[in-house]
């Protein structure tokens, strides 16, 4: 089968196992994880952070990451088709006890000005207090599309004016990177936390990171532990995570250009509506009215291919590093030879 309906997917590769066989592990509930530590050390400095926290799922690296920020009561300000709302689980509102503002814009990003005019009077009592706002980069439900810098710095600046904090959800962060050609470290600077996951595009099996402060890791620790994510030898994981972040991030390249090749064919098909800009890995299209949408995904099921419709005829394609040249033209024929 090919795919294609997420970059989670992906299998560890032969070189990723044989890293993991060789990590030097301990109980990394007791900090003595060789390779959990080295893997928290060496991301915190890439961003110029102060410290990392390495968690098993990127729901629970956002989870915590809005945990260390609010108090129960509070308000976090959201796309309304991120992550941390849709599909964590109801999590803002069950580990935080938070209310969620949420906002609009294309491709799920909105604009400093949205974000100023969403903000709650601190002095009004009756209205819960703004604290926290999370951005998403590349945004998923918006088609793998990237942040501009200056429209986070614009963010920033707000966050600062109104003394909210700023967190990243960054599972698709190193595609974003790639794409815009911005560093790590211009991210660090302009974020309070920021999660990135190395099981999705970079094809590790397993694991997070969550980067801020020592303060907030500190903190982090310690919700983590009473999210039941403390886990032992976890070293054997962290490594793959490593070999991840040190062969599989130029890839990515990759995998775009898959994308972008892909939503070219799919923007000159008959019973395709509408493609959203394809900037990374992610092809987020419609299908025509005419169209149903079991019966496309049938018509690839029967070429080997999966994909996934994410609601209605709105269908999702994600490339990623276990899908060849050949499986691509394979995927192309197929969507071209649909009636
Ligand atoms: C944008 C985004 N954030 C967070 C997550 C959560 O990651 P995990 O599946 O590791 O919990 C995902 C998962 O697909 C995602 O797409």
């Amino acid at each position: 089968m090919i795919d294609l309906r997420s970059d989670t997917v992906t299998r560890p590769t032969q070189a990723m196992l044989d890293a993991m066989m060789s990590a030097k592990v301990g109980d990394d509930v007791y900090g003595e994880d060789d390779a959990v530590n080295s893997l928290q050390r060496h991301t915190a400095e890439m961003f110029g952070m102060e410290s990392a926290l390495f968690c098993p799922s990127g729901t629970m690296t956002n989870q915590i990451g809005i945990r260390v920020h609010v108090q129960p009561g509070d308000e976090v300000v959201c796309h309304e088709l991120s992550h941390v709302y849709l599909y964590e689980g109801g999590g803002i509102a069950s580990n935080s006890g938070c209310s969620t503002r949420l906002l609009r814009g294309d491709n799920g990003k909105f604009t400093a000005e949205q974000l100023a005019q969403n903000i709650n009077p601190s002095d009004d009592s009756h209205s819960p207090l703004t604290r926290l706002v999370t951005i998403e980069n590349t945004t998923n439900m918006g088609g793998g599309s990237c942040w501009d810098i200056a429209s986070i710095e614009g963010i920033r600046e707000v966050c600062n004016l109104h003394g909210l904090r700023l967190h990243l959800d960054g599972a698709r962060l190193f595609n974003a990177l790639v794409a815009t050609g911005e560093s790590p470290k211009r991210f660090g600077e302009l974020f309070d936390t920021i999660s990135i996951c190395l099981s999705k595009g970079l094809g590790a099996p397993v694991g997070s990171l969550l980067l801020g402060t020592k303060e907030h890791i500190g903190k982090a620790h310690r919700v983590r532990k009473s999210m039941g994510g403390g886990m032992r030898q976890a070293g054997y994981l962290a490594a793959a995570g490593t070999y991840a972040l040190e062969h599989h991030v130029d890839r990515l390249r990759e995998d775009h250009d898959k994308a972008r090749k892909l939503g070219d064919a799919l923007r000159g098909l008959s019973y395709v509506r509408e493609v959203l800009p394809v900037e990374t890995n992610i092809v987020i299209f419609e299908l025509d009215d005419r169209i149903d949408s079991d019966h496309f995904l049938d018509h690839l099921i029967q070429q080997g291919i999966r994909a996934l419709s994410i609601k209605g005829k709105t269908i999702r394609f994600v490339f990623h590093l276990d899908i060849t040249d050949a499986q691509f033209d394979k995927v192309t024929g197929a969507i071209g030879s649909f009636r």
